[in-house]
């Protein structure tokens, strides 16, 4: 079986202007922007899209947005859709972070749009799912997951469901400096792999990318990125300068 590339993805929320994410840009690009072993990714708010886009031309980082809209254009004032996206180089689109879910009200059906959306228009989705602290303490993790799985993913064709990125983020590791255990999350990787087997059979969900991402930094990366099922992390705070975003994608070349 072919090895998955690892994919280390840098989501910097709402933080940084277009000038600033340049000077981000080019740092990265300078450092990790002619290897091949590890896929990287940037996500930087829609404001910074293109100039990023620009700075990371000729580079092997890839693009991504934060979020989109299902629709592909029309009367939705404030939205941002996947061709245009497209139009700007955007190669991934993170949907359904926690923060989405729980601060602007979307549900796993509305995740699901955009998750279709994004395959149909061939974007890759960062498709977020994750536990709060009141779901893990009271032992419902996986059922959480599941629910989120089966109705984010619903009516994803086998076809399309090689497209996707899934990144297990547990809510009260996020920003939290509290990481998840390695077997804590090596756990949950695993199930979210059962569960893309009976989603998409055994070969896809083989292929199919599970980042880890909460509190991710380079202390704790080599041990995370060593687990069997995780591919990668989706890096909040340490993805806002250079040094720890780049020692995260050295720490992922060098997991063998
Ligand atoms: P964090 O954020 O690395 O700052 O915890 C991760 C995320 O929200 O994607």
């Amino acid at each position: 079986m072919i090895p998955r590339k690892k994919l280390i993805a840098g989501n910097w929320k709402m933080n940084k202007t277009s000038a600033d994410g340049v000077a981000l840009v080019r740092d990265i690009v300078a450092a990790v922007g002619k290897q091949s072993e590890v896929e990287v990714v940037v996500c930087p708010p829609f404001t910074a899209l293109e100039s990023a886009a620009r700075a990371l031309e000729g580079s092997n980082v890839k693009l991504g947005a934060q979020n989109m809209h299902f629709e592909s254009s029309g009367a939705f004032t404030g939205e941002v859709s996947a061709p245009m996206l497209r139009a700007i180089f955007t190669t991934h689109v993170i949907l359904g972070h926690s923060e989405r879910r729980s601060y602007f009200g979307e549900t796993d059906a509305l995740v699901n749009q955009k998750v279709i959306a994004a395959l149909k228009n061939q974007l890759r989705p960062i498709f977020c799912v994750g536990e709060s602290l009141a779901e893990r303490e009271s032992g419902s993790t996986l059922k959480v997951v599941q629910t989120q799985v089966e109705r984010g993913l619903e009516g994803v064709s086998k076809e399309l469901g090689q497209g996707i990125v899934v990144a297990y983020e547990p809510v009260w590791a996020i920003g939290t400096g509290k990481v998840a255990s390695t077997d804590q999350a090596q756990e949950v990787h695993a199930f979210i792999r059962g569960l893309l087997v009976k989603l998409f059979g055994e070969p896809v969900a083989q292929k199919v990318r599970i980042l880890y991402g909460g509190s991710m930094k380079p202390a704790n990366a080599p041990e995370l990125l060593a687990q069997k099922d995780i591919d990668g992390g989706l890096i909040g705070g340490a993805s806002l300068e250079a040094r720890s975003f780049v020692e995260l994608v050295n720490a992922a070349a060098a997991i063998k």
